[in-house]
């Protein structure tokens, strides 16, 4: 598949249709990941892949983040609001959901550079996914149920969780977002 091929049609899918994913396929796609680039290369990553009955005890964690969703009723709106709540209480039937962590490190620069890798790799994560017709969404680890996820994920100490990926086979039809274009500028 052409690079440009697989970022256009990038798209978060919070549908799926159940069927299982080839754990030789989700090796593959933590192999993208791990060509990001990372200061000095310290790959600061780790990706926490939940499966399995260890998929539904992530699942049963963010369900309960349904009860903190009218927090951002402004910004999703009445349908925005339906939407979420029905993706929230089961994760759109992914069976995969993938945790993504970082070593903390105190120096604001360091932990900046990290923050940046851990969303390289998770792009390359994505486009892979793209490219073995797969499907996925990005997620915010919720503040209300960190510490939750970070005990389903099993994160070590003096990790943080930075985000989640559901993944699976796609079930919905994915929408085409508007892109702004107005993003750079030439400077002479
Ligand atoms: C860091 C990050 C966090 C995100 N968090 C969420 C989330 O918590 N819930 C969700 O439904 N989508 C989440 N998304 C997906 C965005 O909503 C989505 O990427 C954006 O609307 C653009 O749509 P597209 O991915 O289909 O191009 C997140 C994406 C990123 C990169």
């Amino acid at each position: 598949m052409e690079l440009m091929d697989a970022i256009r049609e990038r798209r978060s899918i919070r549908v799926f249709d159940g069927r299982p994913v080839d754990p030789a396929i989700i090796d593959e796609l933590v192999d993208a990941a791990t060509y990001a680039p990372s200061r000095f290369n310290v790959q600061p990553w780790h990706f926490h892949i939940a499966i399995g009955a260890a998929r539904d005890r992530v699942g049963q964690v963010m369900a309960m983040t349904t009860a903190h969703l009218n927090e951002y009723v402004d910004i999703l709106g009445a349908e925005g609001m339906e939407h979420a709540a029905r993706f929230y209480a089961d994760l759109g039937t992914a069976p995969v959901v993938i945790g993504i962590s970082a070593k903390y490190v105190e120096d604001p620069t360091d932990w900046l550079d990290d923050t940046i890798a851990v969303g390289a790799a998770l792009q390359n994560l994505l486009l892979s996914v793209v490219e073995h017709g797969l499907a996925a969404c990005s997620l915010t680890a919720p503040e209300w149920v960190r510490d939750q996820l970070v005990d389903a994920f099993e994160i070590p100490e003096g990790a943080v969780i930075m985000a989640l990926v559901v993944l699976g086979y796609a079930d919905e039809e994915p929408v085409e977002k508007d892109r702004h274009t107005d993003v750079a500028t030439y400077l002479r």
